[in-house]
């Protein structure tokens, strides 16, 4: 029994981890899986570092046994993953693959039988590649062949997984997906992009609706990563000041009005103007805003712009003459700013726009370091000390009166992070990427004290 903790969490608070399905399964052609669109987009030359492709990955779907052996070692009680909607219906709707369908029921009931609670996410970015030949998200038939989807899985799996997630991060399946282009499909269109932020936001009410439809006993929400975004100067300026409103805009409010308020901002919906605007059809928003249980949070820095003659961010159309600032070498291996008191910031701000906000539970926060392995163990220090100071910064959000539930640390293991392919490591697990061979850093170690005394002990490294 670990020690009373000094920074108690509320009673019943759900630790746990997150992953997703391209990034760990590999077996991208067993059990007859269709290919998706990060497939695809691994096998155009220069789009992923290293040429790397999530055909094997972290070999989860064969280990998976294992995985949740060590999930269960390590004291978890919570595992957010994502369902592969290719193994599901490899052509993207009608028959189902019973056989893909098949993997996560072994998987669910290997986590029910190890105590640890399966979290599902219906889509974790890895778009049926038949759908994006028909035009993907852009379209908005593929909002209700989302539905369909999400139908299936919920038939086979609501009476074994309590919480259910309709879309990862849509900012990103949207916007570096359509308009930077660095995620799949690739494409760098911010007209796309526009079309599909709406078809997003629609699949996910659709799903909403669909899965009430079977069992409203269930909980359901949405997991958004939202952003502070933030000025490097104190005093602004007219244009960083627009920039700052802009990427704000596409980042946070252009997803969680309509979710919330059943309305689009209005200098967002007027600035997508300029790429043929929002598609909206009548009584979209409605179904946008169907009621929800719960929020997912991802969080991981908060965005720094400075005004910046002559750049651009293309995930941020419109944005002109601002740029984000380079946080030096306090950064981590992505690149970004330790910024721990933001996602207390977040979490307030967020409170206090929507009073009346779902429980929010914490489905993704972590940070890439590659520290060696070192006779059997990594003493991830800079790991230990983000989670600490996040855990805090968490904590300060919960005394302001945030409802928070859970906290899903990314991730459990190092896996196939997109266009870095397997150079960032975001473990608490390393994996030696030759053999797969696991091997728990310190900070899983830590974490498991962490949940055993549900808070933080004295404050790491
Ligand atoms: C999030 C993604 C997740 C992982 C982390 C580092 O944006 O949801 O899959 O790549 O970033």
């Amino acid at each position: 029994m670990a020690a009373a903790a000094e920074l108690a969490f509320p009673d019943g608070f759900l630790w746990g981890v997150a992953t997703s399905a391209y990034q760990i399964e590999g077996a991208v052609d067993e059990d007859g899986r269709g290919p998706s669109i990060w497939d695809t987009l691994s096998r155009v030359p220069g789009a992923i570092r290293s040429g790397h492709t999530g055909d094997v990955a972290v070999d989860h779907y064969h280990r998976y046994q294992a995985d949740v052996a060590l999930m269960a070692r390590l004291g978890l009680q919570a595992c957010r993953f994502s369902v592969a909607w290719p193994r599901v219906l490899p052509q993207g709707s009608g028959a189902v693959n019973d056989a893909g369908l098949d993997f996560y029921r072994r998987l669910v009931d290997e986590l029910l039988a190890a105590d640890i609670e399966p979290m599902l996410t219906l889509y974790h970015w890895d778009l049926p590649q038949v759908l994006q030949d028909v035009g993907g998200w852009p379209e908005r038939d593929t909002a209700q062949r989302f539905a369909e989807y999400a139908a299936v899985v919920f038939d086979a799996l609501h009476d074994r997984v309590p919480r259910w997630i309709t879309l990862n991060e849509p900012w990103c399946s949207s916007l570096l997906g359509y308009a930077e282009g660095s995620h799949a499909p690739g494409i760098r269109d911010p007209r796309q992009a526009t079309r599909a932020i709406h078809h997003l936001l629609l699949a996910h009410g659709l799903a909403v609706q669909a899965m009430r439809a079977i069992d409203p006993s269930r909980d359901v929400g949405i997991t958004l990563n939202l952003q502070p975004i933030r000025s490097a100067a104190a005093d602004p300026g007219a244009v960083l000041q627009d920039g700052i409103r802009r990427m704000d805009g596409l980042r946070n409010r252009v997803w969680t009005e309509p979710v919330f308020r059943a309305r689009y901002p209005d200098d967002v919906a007027r600035d997508l103007e300029l790429f043929g605007g929002l598609p909206v059809r009548n009584g979209d928003l409605e179904v946008i805003a169907q009621p929800t249980d719960l929020l997912g949070v991802n969080y991981y820095a908060d965005e720094i712009l400075a005004h910046r003659p002559g750049a651009s961010i293309a995930h941020t159309p419109g944005l002109v003459d601002v740029g984000s600032v380079d946080p030096g070498p306090g950064a981590t291996d992505m690149g970004w700013p330790l910024t721990p008191h933001g996602l207390r910031d977040l979490l307030v701000t967020l409170h206090a726009t929507y009073p009346d906000l779902p429980p929010v539970f914490i489905t993704e926060n972590g940070v890439a370091y590659d520290d060696p392995l070192d006779d059997g163990a990594v003493h991830d220090t800079r790991r230990m000390r983000y989670l600490d100071t996040h855990l805090r910064a968490l904590r300060a959000a919960i005394d302001e009166a945030v409802d928070v539930r859970g906290y899903l640390h990314w991730s459990l293991m190092d896996n196939f992070e997109w266009s870095h392919g397997y150079h960032m490591r975001f473990g608490l697990v390393h994996v030696d990427l030759e053999t797969q061979q696991r091997t728990p850093r310190d900070s899983a170690w830590w974490y498991r004290d962490v949940i055993a005394r549900n808070g933080l002990g004295a404050a790491a490294g």
